[in-house]
């Protein structure tokens, strides 16, 4: 038999950079130049400043000059900090999600005060959202993007706002990001399963907890791994649809019974106090929702012993001897491996800068909103353009007056 004598290249220290793949962001740079030079504030930016980020940050910083990044602490990448820092950036870490209420708008506030520039917000979980009072009294502040779902409703329960908050957590594009998050949810809990439990996904009993856009994406992600995989939803017809998916819908405390996996993906606090008793002994729990909130961890801590195992698993002991286990302190599991890659998030950046390019232009309204559907076509059209080559090559394909087009189909 012969072997291989190919050499292998040691890593450098040059290719230890930032990678590439993933970062680059040709729909987003087709974009850059439909804001008019005359609207262009500063910006500030609450983020995920994982590697992929560095490219989408220095891009809106062309546009809207960033005054100051505030990275969520569960998903900062010291590499990624680090890169911005070194390019000039002011990137501010905050120390816990709660400390990154009160960084964020403190630094949106200094940020204010330092100049009158006009500034707006670009922001991954309604961080502000108990501010906009505040900020209203700044006459150069000129609004908010909200990314996500988890922000979308905090500023809705905490409505009305009188400053512009345009929201693209319910866009139809940001419904195409959600059908992949379960796969990189699935991915990075797979990675604890087989590096700290030396255990599989498959035949593994698992609890999705809420079937909404997430719980459906990380539910079809675990049964593709042969996971056996039920559900809970606290909406009635959530359990339906999930019963004529393939899933298996039973009441939360049973699900818990059976279940060596439990993944919460409500957005809400969806394991309380009360259900922890039930948790089936040795249960492994993750959030693939957002922050910290799916599971009641300040209950839990008071009633348990707790105990680090590694840098990603805590073991709680119950006061009846059961135990389960909490994956990346109950934080969103994904982030740990970078969370999506690729052309999609090309898609997600340019919805985030068409919707900075209307508030810095005042068409958003006042008040929170959703992205219209003139966002989505414009994005999808510079994204098809961008990523596909042969749309690109059929200029003359009716996808390029979508809307419009529609009537050339219309019943006569
Ligand atoms: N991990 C990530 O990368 C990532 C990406 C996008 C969104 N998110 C977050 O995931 C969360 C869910 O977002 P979504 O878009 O799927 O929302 P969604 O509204 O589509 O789904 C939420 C589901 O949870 C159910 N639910 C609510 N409270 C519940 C409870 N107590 N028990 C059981 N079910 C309950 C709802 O009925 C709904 O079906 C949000 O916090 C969102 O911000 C995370």
């Amino acid at each position: 038999m012969q072997f291989s004598t190919t050499r292998f290249p040691e890593i450098t220290s040059a290719s230890q950079t930032v990678p590439k793949f993933g970062a680059e962001l040709p729909a987003l740079t087709s974009l850059l130049s439909t804001a008019t030079p005359t609207d262009r504030p500063r910006s500030l930016l609450i983020t995920h400043v994982l590697d992929t980020a560095v490219a989408y940050i220095e891009a809106v910083n062309t546009i809207f000059p960033v005054a100051s990044v505030v990275a969520i602490p569960y998903s900062a990448s010291p590499r990624a900090v680090e890169t911005l820092r070194t390019k000039g950036f002011n990137v501010v870490v905050p120390a816990t999600i709660a400390d990154t209420f009160t960084e964020s708008e403190d630094q949106v506030i200094s940020a204010l005060k330092a100049s009158q520039q006009p500034l707006l917000v670009q922001e991954v979980g309604g961080y502000l959202a108990k501010a906009s009072a505040r900020l209203a009294s700044f006459a150069h502040f000129l609004g908010v993007v909200e990314d996500t779902n988890n922000g979308h409703w905090l500023y809705e329960n905490t409505s009305p706002h009188p400053i512009p908050v345009l929201s693209m957590a319910q866009s139809p594009l940001k419904a195409v990001e959600d059908s992949i998050i379960g796969d990189a949810v699935l991915f990075s809990i797979e990675r604890v399963l087989r590096e700290e439990f030396a255990a599989i996904c498959q035949g593994l009993r698992s609890a999705v907890i809420g079937f909404g856009k997430i719980g459906r994406s990380t539910a079809v992600a675990l049964k593709g791994r042969e996971a056996v995989v039920s559900i809970y939803d606290i909406n009635p017809a959530k359990n339906m649809s999930a019963k004529v998916e393939g899933f298996f819908p039973m009441p939360l405390h049973q699900l818990l019974q059976e279940s060596d996996l439990v993944v919460g993906c409500t957005g809400q606090t969806s394991i309380r106090l009360v259900d922890m008793p039930f948790l089936k002994d040795g249960a492994i729990l993750a959030s693939a929702s957002s922050k910290a909130v799916e599971f009641a961890l300040s209950d839990f801590e008071r009633e348990c012993r707790v105990e680090k195992f590694s840098d990603v698993v805590w073991r709680f002991t119950q006061p009846n001897g059961k135990r389960f286990y909490l994956l990346s302190k109950g934080t969103p599991i994904n982030f740990r491996d970078g969370s999506i890659l690729g052309t999609i998030l090309d898609m997600i950046y340019c919805e985030l800068f068409v919707c900075m390019r209307e508030v810095a232009a005042k068409r958003a309204p006042v008040g929170l909103s959703k992205s219209p559907p003139a966002i989505q076509d414009e994005v999808a059209k510079a994204w098809l353009k961008a990523h596909s080559e042969d749309f690109l090559k059929a200029l003359d394909d009716k996808v390029w007056d979508y809307p419009e087009s529609l009537k050339l189909g219309a019943p006569k």
